[in-house]
């Protein structure tokens, strides 16, 4: 009877614990399409005048799904990495902002991923595997107010209102937010896996984040 009860609790307290870890040579695994598994990330900034986010990412999907869904409690895609594989595009912060046609992410490859914006042109950019994408206009205001950063899922409210549909189940790494647009020569070290300066939002050397149900960490495969 107490076992059965213990387990019942441990299921149900699916949240668990912030952590702060180095994760270099490691992975997110979300192994299963629901609307509630996620990794929430972590930082006490709250205003952003420029932002560069990279990522690496491997999935089977051939839907659309979300890569990276950052919200503050007036914007809900305050700067959302979304892909719509079928169609080859990418958006950036999805909804009022621009979709980067022609983009080629073929699933069951790793892909790294940049995308940056800064409020003075307004402008955002996707690279992808190296090569840069065209810029096209955002917004120029700020993202400002203490935001909620998710992978494996997509924001439709501050926090929340996840949708299967939109849902990322593969695998992400190598994480890193800069308050700043990285130069050219900087996300082409990141893609090629050379040094590049830790993201001083994000810094998956040391990142602070906190899992919601069934999302592991797990050794970085060879090839990635
Ligand atoms: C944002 O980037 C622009 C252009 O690089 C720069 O002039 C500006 O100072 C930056 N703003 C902040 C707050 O870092």
């Amino acid at each position: 009877m107490m076992e059965k009860l213990f387990l019942f609790t441990a299921l149900m307290i699916s949240t668990c614990c912030a952590v702060t870890q180095d994760l270099s040579g490691k992975v997110f695994v979300f192994p299963k399409e629901t609307n509630t598994d996620h990794v929430k990330l972590l930082t006490t900034r709250s205003t952003f005048y420029n932002v560069t986010v990279c990522l690496r990412f491997l999935t089977d999907l051939n839907r659309d799904y979300s890569l990276f869904s950052m919200s503050t409690p007036t914007v809900e895609n305050a700067f959302l990495i979304y892909g719509e594989p079928a169609n080859h595009v990418f958006h950036v912060n999805s909804g009022s902002g621009p979709t980067f046609h022609a983009v080629p992410f073929p699933q069951n490859t790793w892909h790294s991923l940049c995308s940056t914006w800064g409020h003075g042109s307004g402008v955002a950019q996707i690279w992808l595997n190296g090569k840069p994408y065209v810029k096209k206009f955002v917004t120029n205001q700020p993202i400002s107010g203490k935001p909620i950063s998710i992978l494996g899922q997509e924001q439709d409210s501050y926090g929340g209102r996840f949708d299967t549909a939109q849902s990322f189940v593969g695998m992400i790494s190598d994480v890193h937010m800069w308050d700043q647009v990285l130069t050219p020569t900087e996300i082409k070290s990141y893609m090629n896996h050379k040094h590049v300066t830790p993201g001083n939002v994000f810094n998956w050397r040391s990142l602070q984040y906190e899992i919601t149900g069934q999302v592991l960490v797990d050794d970085a495969p060879d090839d990635m």
